[in-house]
C-alpha cells in the first residue's frame, strides 16, 4: 500500500491520565526514581521507559516526537525548541573538525549562515552547490565529505532537490543525505524516497498557528539515542528543548496538517496559475513551467499537492515593497517572513529571510531584488482574494489594466 503520511498520524492513539483524549502534558523538569540503581542505569541509557529530566526527553516531547516519525516513517525522532535547533544540532552530531558539507546553496538564510559563518569555527567546511546538477554535486564530495545537506523545496527558490539520485550519491560515497523539509510535509517524504534523516522547522506548516517556534529531527533510533547521549550528544549537551507545553500544543495542530496542506496548495496553485496567465514571472511547481515539475510529481505523496508556497518578481525592490504593504493595507495577508499561516505571509526573502547571503551570491542564484515569496494563506475564497491582489497590481502599474478584462 503507498505510504500515506496523514493516515500513520490518524492512527496515532494516545491516552491522557484518566483516560483523557489528549495525552497528558509532563509539567516538570525532572523526574523521581523509587530506586537508586534505576537512575544510575537511565544515566547509562539502560533504562527505557524512565524519564531523568526534561532537557534529555519528556513524556510530552517523546509523543511529538513519535507522531512526527510516523508522519515521516522515520524510527524515531526528537523534537527542538527551533527549526534552527534541529539543523545544528543534527549538523553538529554528524560532523566534527575537519569535516566537509556538501549543501544546496538555496537554502533558508539561517542555515546558510550556519554553514558558511559558524561551522568554519569548529572546522567544518561548507561546499555550496547547484543541488539541481548532480554532477556538480559528486564532484564537490572530498574524502572528508559527511553530509549532503538540502532542502526538498528551497528556501526562497523554490528549486527541488531529486531527493532519489542524491539518495543514490550519498550511498555511493557513504554520506549520510540530510533534507530539510519544512516547506513540503505530507507532500513529500523524504525518508521513503532514501533520506537518512529528516528535518523541520515545525514553526511553519506542521505548527501552523505561527504562535511558536519548534523542530524536529527523524531518524534512526541509532542517531537520535547519539542526539540525546549525555556525554556528548548535541541536543542533550547544546540544549535546544522544546518545552512541554509547546510540544501539546504543537501535536493538537498536527492532527489538522493533511486538511491544511490541502487548501494551502489548492490555494498556492490557483493564484500561481492566474499570476502567470496575467504576465507575471511566477514560480510554484505545480506549474508546468517549473523546471522540476514533474521531479516534485515522481515523488509526491498524491492529495497534498504542490505546497502554499510561491514566488513572482514585480521588477524592483521598490515596486515589491510598494505591492506589500498595499495588500497588507487591503488585509489580504501580513506583510512577514514566515509561513504555513491561516492568512496569507509575503516578504521580500533578498533583504529578509534570504540576508545572510551577499548580495552577489543572490544574484548568481537567480534571487532578484522584486522576488516576493507567498505563504499562501487558508483563504475560503481564494477567486475573491486572487481579484483583490489583481486590482493592487493593477493600481500600482505591475499589471496592465487590460489584464483585468482580458484575462479575467
Ligand atoms: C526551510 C527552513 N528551515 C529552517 C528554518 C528555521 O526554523 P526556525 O525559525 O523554526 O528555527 C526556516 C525558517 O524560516 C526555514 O524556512
Amino acid at each position: 500500500m503507498a505510504f500515506n503520511p496523514a493516515n500513520n498520524i490518524q492512527d496515532l492513539q494516545y491516552f491522557g491520565e484518566f483516560g483523557g483524549v489528549n495525552p497528558s502534558v509532563s509539567d516538570s523538569s525532572t523526574y523521581t526514581f523509587l530506586s537508586a540503581k534505576t537512575m544510575f542505569d537511565t544515566f547509562e541509557g539502560n533504562a527505557d521507559g524512565c524519564y531523568l529530566y526534561s532537557r534529555h526527553s519528556s513524556p510530552s516531547n517523546l509523543y511529538l516526537g513519535e507522531a512526527l516519525a510516523a508522519m515521516e516513517g522515520t524510527e524515531t525522532a526528537h523534537v527542538t525548541a527551533s527549526g534552527m535547533g534541529a539543523i545544528t544540532a543534527a549538523l553538529m552530531q554528524l560532523c566534527g573538525a575537519g569535516d566537509h558539507v556538501i549543501s544546496s546553496r538555496t537554502i533558508y538564510g539561517g542555515t546558510y549562515a550556519f554553514l558558511k559563518n559558524f561551522a568554519p569555527r569548529f572546522n567544518i567546511e561548507t561546499s555550496f552547490v547547484d543541488i539541481t546538477k548532480l554532477d556538480m554535486v559528486e564532484a564537490a564530495i572530498t574524502k572528508n565529505t559527511k553530509v549532503i545537506f538540502c532542502e526538498s523545496v528551497s528556501n526562497p527558490l523554490l528549486e527541488v532537490a531529486d531527493i532519489r539520485k542524491l539518495a543514490e550519491l550519498a550511498e555511493k560515497h557513504n554520506l549520510k543525505l540530510v533534507v530539510d523539509n519544512t516547506f513540503s510535509p505530507l507532500s513529500i517524504s523524504p525518508i521513503k524516497l532514501g533520506a537518512d534523516i529528516v528535518l523541520h522547522s515545525l514553526t511553519k506548516f506542521i505548527n501552523g498557528a505561527s504562535d511558536t517556534v519548534a523542530g524536529v529531527i527523524c531518524g534512526t533510533q541509532e542517531f537520535i539515542n547519539n542526539l540525546r547521549n549525555v556525554n556528548d550528544g548535541a541536543c542533550m549537551l547544546l540544549g535546544p528543548t522544546m518545552d512541554s507545553f509547546r510540544s501539546a500544543s504543537v501535536l493538537k495542530n498536527l492532527r489538522t496538517l493533511h486538511i491544511r496542506m490541502q487548501q494551502h496548495s489548492k490555494n498556492a496553485h490557483f493564484l500561481a496559475e492566474k499570476f502567470e496567465a496575467n504576465g507575471l514571472k511566477t514560480v510554484y511547481p505545480g506549474l508546468k513551467s517549473h523546471p522540476s515539475h514533474e521531479l516534485f510529481k515522481s515523488m509526491m505523496n498524491d492529495q497534498y499537492g504542490f505546497g502554499g508556497m510561491l514566488t513572482i518578481d514585480v521588477g524592483s525592490l521598490e515596486k515589491a515593497n510598494e505591492l506589500m504593504e498595499l495588500m497588507q493595507n487591503r488585509n489580504l495577508g501580513y506583510l512577514a517572513v514566515s509561513l504555513g499561516f491561516y492568512k496569507t505571509l509575503f516578504s521580500v526573502p533578498g533583504t529578509s529571510t534570504s540576508s545572510e547571503i551577499p548580495e552577489e551570491e543572490q544574484k548568481e542564484m537567480g534571487l532578484s531584488d522584486g522576488l516576493i515569496r507567498f505563504s499562501v494563506g487558508l483563504d475560503a475564497d481564494i477567486d475573491r482574494t486572487y481579484k483583490m491582489m489583481r486590482d493592487c497590481m493593477i493600481k500600482l502599474n505591475i499589471l496592465e489594466k487590460e489584464v483585468q478584462s482580458v484575462r479575467a
